[in-house]
C-alpha cells in the first residue's frame, strides 16, 4: 500500500505548518487565502496512488486517468499544473462558458459534467471547430439536444461531442440515497436515449457519465452531535449495500451504449469514491477535484485524509471580552443542506469556537477561546467545500511551509473575471 494519510508532510505538525503560513504571508493583507506547495503535491500524488492501489487490491492492471473536476479548483493555473502531471487527463468543467474559455486556452479534453441551456455559450461553442472538437456535452434527454438545434441546426455548425449520464443513485422505497440528476437509470433507457442521438444529425455520442454522489461526497466517519453519528452509522450500512448496485448499473448501461456507440470513456466517482469506481471494470476514468485542497467535508471519510492544503486567514480587530476574539468576515459558508458541516472549519489555533447566536457572520465573527488573541492576529479558517474558496478571492497565494515563503500568486476564476455560477 502507499503512503497512507497524513503520512508526511509540515501539516503533520500543525503549530509548525500554520505558523508558518503565518509568517510567509504576513504582509499580505486579509482575506488571505494560500494552498500549501508541499500539502497539494502530497494530495496529488494520493488522488493518484489511491487508483493504483485500489487496482492492483483488485488484481487489475493498468491505472485509470483522474479527470479533474475544475468546479472544485476553480484557477486555472492549478488546473493547468494538473494537466501536465502523469495519471490527469481531461477536466471535467461546471458549465459550458466555462469549457469554451479553458478550450481557448489550449485545454483540449473537456466534458461539461452538467446539461447547458446557455444559448450564448453554445453559439461561441460552435464558431469554433477547435472548441467543438475540445468539449463533450452532457445530456439526459432529447429535449437538452433539441435546445441545441433551436441555437444552431446541425447544418449550420459543427458536429457536437455528447456524452449520456445515468443515474446510480441508491434508491430504497420512498427513500433516494444520492443526488437528483440524470433521469436515465435502467440501461434499456440509456440504449434507447443512445439510439436517439445517434439518429440525430450534428451530434456524436461519445461518453457515458454516472456519478455516484452518495459514495463519493458523503463522509462515513462518525462525528458531531450523537444524531449526526448515528446518521453516519446508517450512511455507512446504506453506501456498502450502494456500492455493488452502482457498479451493476453502470456497468449494463455501458453495455448496452457501447451496442450503438463507440464510447471514447466512461466516467464515474470523485474523490470519496476512488477505492470503488477505480475496481469497476465499465469505468475508463474517474472525476476528483476536491482531494486536491483537502477541504473541510473531506476530514470525514475513513478512506483517506486530504492534508489541508488550502486555506484562508482572518484578522482579529477586536475583543469583545478578555477570552473572545472578532474576525473581520468570516461567514463563507458552503452549499447544500444548511447545517454546521457548511461552516468553514476553524483551524488554527487550536480551541477556538464560534457563538451559537451569530456562527460565522457576514462581516463579523466573534470567537470564544480566544484568551490568547490579540488585535491584529491571524486565524486560519478552511472552507467546508474545495471550489467555493475561490469565487472569495482574486488569487490564491502558494506558499511553500517548508520555507516559510510565497512561491506564486495565482489568480482565481474570479480573479480572471468570470464568475461561471
Ligand atoms: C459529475 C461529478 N463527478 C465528480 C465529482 C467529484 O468531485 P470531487 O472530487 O470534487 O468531490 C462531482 C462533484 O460534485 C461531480 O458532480
Amino acid at each position: 500500500m502507499g503512503s497512507g494519510p497524513y503520512a508526511c508532510g509540515m501539516w503533520t505538525d500543525p503549530k509548525k505548518y500554520w505558523e508558518a503560513l503565518t509568517a510567509a504571508t504576513a504582509d499580505r493583507p486579509a482575506p488571505c487565502a494560500v494552498v500549501e506547495a508541499g500539502a497539494w503535491a502530497h494530495n496529488r500524488g494520493e488522488l493518484v496512488r489511491r487508483v493504483a492501489d485500489a487496482r492492483s487490491d483488485a488484481g487489475m492492471t493498468g491505472s485509470l486517468p483522474i479527470r479533474v473536476a475544475s468546479k472544485s479548483i476553480r484557477v486555472r493555473g492549478l488546473v493547468e499544473s494538473l494537466l501536465r502531471r502523469d495519471g490527469f487527463a481531461g477536466v471535467l468543467a461546471f458549465t459550458l462558458a466555462e469549457a469554451n474559455w479553458l478550450a481557448d486556452h489550449g485545454v483540449d479534453d473537456v466534458v461539461v459534467g452538467y446539461p447547458t441551456a446557455d444559448a450564448a455559450a453554445i453559439s461561441r461553442l460552435c464558431a469554433d471547430e477547435r472548441r467543438a472538437s475540445a468539449i463533450t456535452l452532457m445530456v439526459d434527454a432529447v429535449e437538452q439536444l433539441d435546445l441545441i438545434d433551436a441555437v444552431l441546426p446541425a447544418a449550420r455548425r459543427p458536429e457536437l461531442r455528447v456524452a449520456l449520464e445515468v443515474d446510480v443513485s441508491y434508491n430504497l422505497p420512498g427513500m433516494r440515497v444520492g443526488v437528483y440528476r440524470s433521469p436515465v437509470r435502467a440501461a434499456q433507457d440509456a440504449r434507447e436515449l443512445a439510439e436517439k442521438v445517434a439518429a440525430r444529425q450534428g451530434f456524436r455520442l461519445v461518453g457515458l457519465m454516472a456519478y455516484e454522489a452518495q459514495l463519493a461526497g458523503v463522509g462515513d466517519v462518525p462525528s458531531g452531535s450523537f444524531i449526526e453519528q448515528a446518521r453516519t452509522r446508517a450512511i455507512q450500512v446504506l453506501q456498502s449495500r450502494s456500492r455493488p448496485q452502482v457498479a451493476e448499473i453502470r456497468g449494463e448501461a455501458v453495455a448496452q451504449v457501447r451496442e450503438i456507440a463507440e464510447l471514447e470513456f466512461v466516467n464515474g466517482g470523485g474523490t470519496g469514491s476512488i477505492e470503488s469506481t477505480a475496481q469497476d471494470e465499465s469505468v475508463t476514468e474517474i472525476a476528483a477535484g476536491s482531494g486536491l485542497f483537502g477541504p473541510g467535508l473531506f476530514d470525514h471519510y475513513r478512506a483517506f485524509l486530504p492534508a489541508p492544503a488550502a486555506a484562508f486567514a482572518l484578522d482579529v480587530v477586536r475583543k469583545p471580552t478578555p477570552d473572545m476574539a472578532t474576525l473581520l468576515g468570516g461567514g463563507w459558508i458552503a452549499s447544500g443542506p444548511p447545517s454546521s458541516s457548511r461552516l468553514p472549519v476553524l483551524t488554527w489555533p487550536p480551541g477556538l469556537g464560534y457563538v451559537d447566536e451569530e456562527m460565522a457572520g457576514e462581516v463579523q465573527t466573534p470567537l470564544t477561546g480566544a484568551e490568547d488573541l490579540r488585535v491584529g492576529d491571524r486565524v486560519w479558517l478552511r472552507h467546508a467545500k474545495a471550489g467555493e474558496l475561490a469565487e472569495r478571492v482574486n488569487h490564491l497565494t502558494v506558499v511553500d511551509a517548508e520555507s516559510v515563503a510565497v512561491i506564486a500568486e495565482l489568480p482565481t476564476y474570479r480573479g480572471e473575471g468570470h464568475a461561471f455560477l
